[in-house]
């Protein structure tokens, strides 16, 4: 009989799907064939794939569990998850906090994880990041990241200083955290519970099935009065174990373990519905500023945000930044300010890079001039940028800056 490639592809799907959990129809093939030639030599047979698939070669599980996961993450990602679990700890007292960061990737949930709950004045907090591809373990342990791993504002004290394009994290904060190679499919080993665990943008990859294997494997590990955070856009209600229950917050996807008697009640989307997008904000309003007053009435253009066209200049900056060419991405910030003056991405962008060369009073103004053109907006509405985030996100960085940055007024 001839083995064919097809078949030899449907045998690494299936090793992808064994080893990560994934629907064995989301790999592309050519991305596992490309694996399988970069572990077993490019002029290998499919006979020979199927094979080395069925006896588990190591270096193929390794190169097909990479090239079946998504390894994206960054800095402060999903700041509103960070304030939850800032919050949850205020109301555990004093007692040592341990948490999970699952499905860590590089590392950087896990060190942003420690240094929230360092900010919320836990007392020497200790926090597992654990991920299923060694090579992501190997670089969380290093702690050194580029800038796209700092492309949002930095909320609590995190990092060192930027030296020749790395950025390094804080002793204090890597002192708190430690890594280890784990899968979610697996329970982790008997220990203390997690009064936090964090697990997002991994299980929106697995089917249901896998889901709740994951989740129940979570369930066991949490604290009774401990939280678990999901990130919006995977959860289904439908995974979630009986163990659960949701906890009604504001686009954050929380839970606990179940309560005795607690009923259990439709889990519902974080993902801010339509309503909550188109809704003024329920406090008064100060007045607007005279500055925006002006444009408002002399100019009844409506707000140039961009779109599209400002997202892809703000990602060339991003790439300069990284690159190290500071400056010229500073001009550009500079440049689009004037083009699309609402886009706040690039103007949170442009405050950064003025704080990070010095230059804290011109940050400040900027940061002062984000709180003002967002002071009428519904805090939940999506901006759009290189990552979407929500209005409040904006304000929150922008007011951090400023108690911090108070001194130089
Ligand atoms: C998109 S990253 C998410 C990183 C981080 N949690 C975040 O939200 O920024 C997904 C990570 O999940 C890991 N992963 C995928 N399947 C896994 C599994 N079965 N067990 C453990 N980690 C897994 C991948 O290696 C990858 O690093």
């Amino acid at each position: 009989m001839i083995i064919g490639q097809d078949q030899a592809i449907a045998a690494l799907r299936q090793l992808a799907s064994d080893r990560t959990g994934v629907d064995p129809a989301t790999p592309s093939s050519a991305r596992l064939m490309t694996a399988a030639r970069a572990a077993l030599g490019e002029d290998v047979r499919p006979g020979e794939i199927i094979v080395a698939a069925q006896a588990l070669h190591l270096g193929l599980v390794q190169e097909i569990t990479r090239a079946a996961v998504v390894c994206e993450t960054f800095f402060c990602r999903g700041p509103l998850d960070f304030a939850a679990v800032q919050d949850h700890v205020r109301t555990l007292g004093n007692r040592p906090i341990s948490a999970w960061s699952a499905a860590c990737a590089t590392g950087e949930e896990a060190y942003t994880l420690a240094a929230a709950l360092m900010a919320a004045g836990c007392n020497a907090p200790s926090v597992l990041g654990t991920d299923l591809v060694p090579d992501h373990i190997a670089a969380a342990n290093a702690a050194t990241y580029g800038r796209w791993s700092v492309r949002i504002a930095e909320l609590f004290p995190l990092l060192n200083g930027c030296k020749d394009g790395a950025y390094t994290v804080r002793q204090d904060v890597r002192d708190r955290v430690r890594f280890r190679v784990h899968n979610l499919l697996q329970p982790l080993p008997p220990r203390r519970p997690f009064d936090i665990i964090m697990c997002r943008n991994v299980l929106m990859y697995l089917p249901t099935k896998r889901r709740r294997v994951v989740l129940q494997n979570m369930l066991s590990v949490l604290s009774k009065d401990g939280l678990l955070i999901l990130s919006a856009m995977e959860f289904d209600p439908v995974s979630l174990p009986d163990g659960l229950e949701q906890l009604p917050m504001d686009s954050v996807q929380a839970f606990r373990l179940r309560r005795a008697g607690s009923k259990k009640s439709r889990p519902v989307s974080a993902i801010p519905s339509r309503s909550q997008r188109v809704q003024p904000r329920a406090q008064t309003r100060p007045p607007a500023t005279p500055a925006r007053n002006r444009v408002q009435q002399a100019d009844k253009r409506p707000p140039v945000e961009g779109g599209a066209d400002a997202v892809r200049e703000h990602v060339v900056i991003l790439e300069q930044i990284e690159s190290g060419r500071r400056p010229r991405a500073l001009r550009r910030l500079k440049s689009m300010r004037q083009r699309w003056p609402d886009y706040l991405p690039a103007m949170l962008e442009e405050a950064l890079l003025e704080s990070g060369q010095g230059n804290t009073k011109a940050a400040r103004k900027l940061m002062q001039g984000i709180l003002m053109m967002t002071d009428d907006r519904p805090v939940l509405e999506i901006v759009k940028g290189p990552e979407d985030l929500p209005v409040k996100y904006f304000r929150m960085a922008a007011a951090a800056y400023l108690r911090e940055n108070r001194s130089n007024r």
